[in-house]
């Protein structure tokens, strides 16, 4: 069975930079023949600030776009999250996006294609904290 890998575009800004890094980042991936990708785009996932009573990690999220993308999630091997940088962090859209699932990243593979006007350091540190060190690629 062939993994699939989902490339997931976080920003959803209208006049988004991020459609040109998730391109170029599919092209990559489109030649490998181990692997099969799917673009995600955070903008078919509209939801509030999470306002769940109960975290994803301990029950099941009530809201239905959330349900849509962990179902989403679930179905997927591995990620590769195509963001930028703003202020010095991941855009609060992908933020809420990994608050509103949490067993359907464990154990799997999740890397990054940051961009940022000066591309900082903190993207990636900020990055490295959050699905490689606690909880996503466990
Ligand atoms: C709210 C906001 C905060 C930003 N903060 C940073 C930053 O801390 N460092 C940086 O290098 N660029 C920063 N930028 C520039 C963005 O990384 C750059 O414009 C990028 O192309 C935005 O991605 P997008 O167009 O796909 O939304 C920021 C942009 C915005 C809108």
């Amino acid at each position: 069975l062939t993994p699939q890998i989902g490339i997931i575009t976080a920003s959803t800004r209208p006049s988004r930079f991020g459609d040109k890094p998730a391109a170029w980042i599919r092209g990559i991936a489109a030649k490998r023949a181990d692997l099969e990708f799917e673009p995600i785009d955070l903008r078919d996932y509209p939801r509030p600030l999470f306002d769940e009573p109960v975290s994803p990690a301990y029950g099941q999220v009530k809201n239905e776009v959330a349900q849509r993308w962990a179902a989403k999630l679930a179905g997927l091997d591995g990620f590769i999250l195509v963001t930028p940088e703003y202020n010095h962090g991941m855009p609060a859209v992908l933020k809420n996006a990994l608050d509103y699932a949490y067993k359907e990243f464990v154990r799997k593979p999740v890397s990054f294609v940051g961009y940022a006007l000066q591309a900082g350091p903190a993207l990636s540190s900020n990055c490295d904290w959050s699905p490689g060190n606690c909880r996503w690629c466990r």
